[in-house]
């Protein structure tokens, strides 16, 4: 290690064998350009790609490709390597390097280093469509994504292979930008809800009325991803209770239980409730279902068909009202008229901490769409309007103020 190292903040940036390999080198550049010192550990395939003269010339720094490389130095190179990083990223990562990665393979000097670092470790796959959709590579990114690596979803599009479709690494400028504000925010080494469980729910619920037919809405579950992911981030352990349907995004969360009807949600959210530091409900669950559910399909007939609605079980004021040591608990509130006066209103009677109140008539923000507009409203007064924006931006304002919820909770409970 030089001097350097040690004042200079070093990330690892490691190549494997895919036609992306060469948007590493875009990569590698700009993470130099803005002051970070980058090493970079290719493997045998990616070098097949790119050279790593290229990428020395890039980094100004020396390329690691090869286990038994005589480097000059009495360091074994891989642990040295693995501890100098603070953070590392895989991009492009192929399905192979996520398979070894994830089941402690160690037969080159990337997978290696990978089982040696005690440094966050974010994987940027880029592959062909069905290999990213195959099962075993998802489980694989499920396992990385349990033992707390970020996964970046690749984009999708045209690919080397003449496919269209998922699979393409995001531009050096997304993942440049992701590793420095990892780094800048600090979540390179704790989040502000390190060491919290935090239990999310999204997407709307189906309530069945006969085996073809059911009653929704019209929530993606974009929102309560967002809200996943963003825990997440901070280093939380993150369960997420998805409507049928919802696109859950590999590394959102620890775990996803997926649901279809309210009753089923209640009873997810129940199940997990034990040891949980927040509540986030997201979800739009439906307030009632058919009394009955017909077992046939309904047939069509002349004039009007009548359809009986029960009430469906609340299921955040149940939780709100749980007996001794409730989690912290986060409503939502969709809502088209008096939006700030409902809210407010849902706030005081479920008894929540805070709720987020959306007014969903604005056109391209609320029900599936990319962006939202809300009021965060704490039980202790605090009122904070964001403009329209992003979910994940919306997301992250949410996580502010709940990781300061949970951080008094505990410190008045006196184990902070
Ligand atoms: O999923 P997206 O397409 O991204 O859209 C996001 C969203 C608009 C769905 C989201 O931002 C949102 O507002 N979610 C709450 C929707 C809703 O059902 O609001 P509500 O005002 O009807 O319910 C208030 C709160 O009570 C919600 O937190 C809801 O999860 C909860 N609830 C409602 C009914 C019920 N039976 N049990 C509940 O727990």
């Amino acid at each position: 290690m030089n001097a350097t190292d040690r004042t200079v903040r070093t990330v690892l940036l490691g190549i494997t064998g895919g036609i992306a390999a060469y948007k590493a080198v875009e990569l590698a550049s700009l993470l130099t350009k803005s002051g970070l010192a980058v090493d970079v550990v290719m493997t045998a395939n990616a070098c097949r790609f790119v050279t790593p003269r290229l990428l020395r010339e890039v980094t100004g720094r020396p390329v690691y490709h090869d286990m038994w490389q005589d480097i000059g130095s009495w360091h074994t190179e891989h642990i040295g390597l693995a501890k100098r990083a603070k953070l590392v990223m895989v991009a492009p990562a192929t399905a192979n390097v996520i398979a070894k990665a994830a089941h402690g393979v160690a037969d080159d000097l990337l997978s290696t280093v990978l089982l040696a670092t005690g440094a966050p470790v974010i994987f940027a796959p880029a592959m062909n469509t069905n290999m990213y959709n195959h099962p075993a590579t998802q489980e694989n990114l499920r396992i990385l994504a349990g033992r707390g690596c970020r996964i970046i979803p690749p984009d999708s599009g045209r690919l080397a292979c003449g496919d269209s479709g998922v699979g393409r690494l995001p531009a050096p400028e997304c993942l440049a930008a992701e590793i420095c504000r990892l780094i800048a925010d600090g979540e390179a080494t704790a989040g502000v809800l390190a060491g919290r469980r935090v239990l999310v729910t999204a997407g709307g619920t189906r309530e069945p009325i006969d085996p073809v037919r059911f009653i929704g809405n019209r929530s993606s579950g974009k929102m309560g991803v967002a809200i996943a992911e963003c825990c997440r981030t901070q280093g939380a352990e993150v369960v997420l209770i998805a409507g049928r349907g919802v696109e859950v995004r590999p590394g959102c969360c620890h775990r996803t239980v997926v649901v279809e009807t309210a009753a089923e949600m209640r009873d997810a959210v129940l199940a997990n409730l034990a040891m949980t530091d927040a509540v986030v409900m997201a979800a739009a669950v439906a307030d009632y279902r058919p009394v009955a559910v017909c077992r046939q399909k309904i047939k069509k007939q002349a004039g009007e068909i009548t359809l009986t609605l029960i009430k469906n079980p609340d299921i955040l004021e149940e939780i709100s009202r749980w007996p001794a040591g409730r989690p912290v608990v986060v409503g939502f509130a969709a809502e088209t008229e008096n939006v700030l006066e409902n809210g407010m209103d849902k706030l005081r009677r479920k008894n929540l901490d805070m709720i987020v109140i959306n007014d969903v008539s604005q056109p391209g923000c609320g029900f599936d769409s990319d962006e939202n507009q809300v009021v965060i409203c704490r039980a202790d007064g605090t009122a904070i309007t964001l403009s329209r924006r992003a979910k994940i931006l919306i997301a992250k304002e949410v996580i502010k103020h709940l990781a300061h919820i949970v951080a008094a909770r505990q410190k008045e409970a006196g184990n902070g």
